[in-house]
């Protein structure tokens, strides 16, 4: 009798309260499952702006990593976090636990960072002829 009186904030009794709450840990769930795997960590990565550069000569390139990749329909992750073996490209292996700058050290490598990113990502823009390739489009404000 009581129980049933007992009213929360949306107006709920206890138990409609109860019921409801399952269907949003399920729901939540269900994103987490679905998207979840894929979209978690990153939601925040917008722009790119090593830290390892000493002195930045360009502003920050917008990189809105979960849309970017949904619109270029990216689906697998090692298309950029790759891993090399022996000079192998590994298909099944992926890297995006390291920073680019873990492996494309400034100064003193094959390929160092900056060209890194210049190949990377002008390079599928103008393989697609999608996506930004000119240095304003990418650094806006310089
Ligand atoms: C497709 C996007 C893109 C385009 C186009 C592009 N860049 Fe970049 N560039 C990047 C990214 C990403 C980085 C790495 C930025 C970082 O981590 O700070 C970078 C880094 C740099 C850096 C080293 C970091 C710094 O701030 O000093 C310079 C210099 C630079 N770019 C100049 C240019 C110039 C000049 C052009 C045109 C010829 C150009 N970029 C075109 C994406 C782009
Ligand atoms: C188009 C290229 C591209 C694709 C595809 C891509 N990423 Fe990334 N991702 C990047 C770049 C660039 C960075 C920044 C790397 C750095 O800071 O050195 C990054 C950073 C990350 C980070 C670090 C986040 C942070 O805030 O620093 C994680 C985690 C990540 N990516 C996971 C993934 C996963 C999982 C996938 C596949 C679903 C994926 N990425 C696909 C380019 C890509
Ligand atoms: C675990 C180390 C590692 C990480 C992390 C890594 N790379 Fe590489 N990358 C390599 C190796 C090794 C090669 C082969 C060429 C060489 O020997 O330097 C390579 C090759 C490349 C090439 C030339 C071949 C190609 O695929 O077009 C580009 C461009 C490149 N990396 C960009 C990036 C960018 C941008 C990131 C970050 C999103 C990144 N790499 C992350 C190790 C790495
Ligand atoms: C494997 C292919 C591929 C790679 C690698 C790639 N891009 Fe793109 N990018 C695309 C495509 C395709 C589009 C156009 C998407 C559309 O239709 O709007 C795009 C669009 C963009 C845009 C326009 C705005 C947006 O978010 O849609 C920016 C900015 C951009 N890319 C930055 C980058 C940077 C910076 C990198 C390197 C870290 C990169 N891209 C790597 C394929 C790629």
């Amino acid at each position: 009798m009581i129980n049933k009186s007992i009213t929360f904030i949306a107006g709920l009794t206890a138990k409609q309260y109860i019921n409801k709450s399952m269907i949003f840990i399920a729901a939540g769930l269900f994103v987490l499952l679905g998207f979840g795997v894929n979209s978690f960590c990153q939601e925040d990565l917008v722009k790119l702006h090593d830290s390892s550069y000493v002195m930045h000569q360009r502003s920050p390139v917008p990189f809105m990593h979960n849309i970017h990749n949904e619109k270029a329909g990216i689906s697998e992750c090692n298309v950029c976090h790759h891993v090399y073996k022996n000079g192998k490209l590994l298909e099944n292996e992926s890297s995006e636990d390291k920073k680019c700058s873990q492996c494309h050290f400034i100064n003193n490598n094959k390929i160092e960072l900056t060209r890194a990113y210049h190949l990377m990502c002008k390079g599928c823009h103008l393989e697609k002829s999608k996506g930004p390739i000119l240095c304003g489009e990418c650094h806006k404000d310089k």
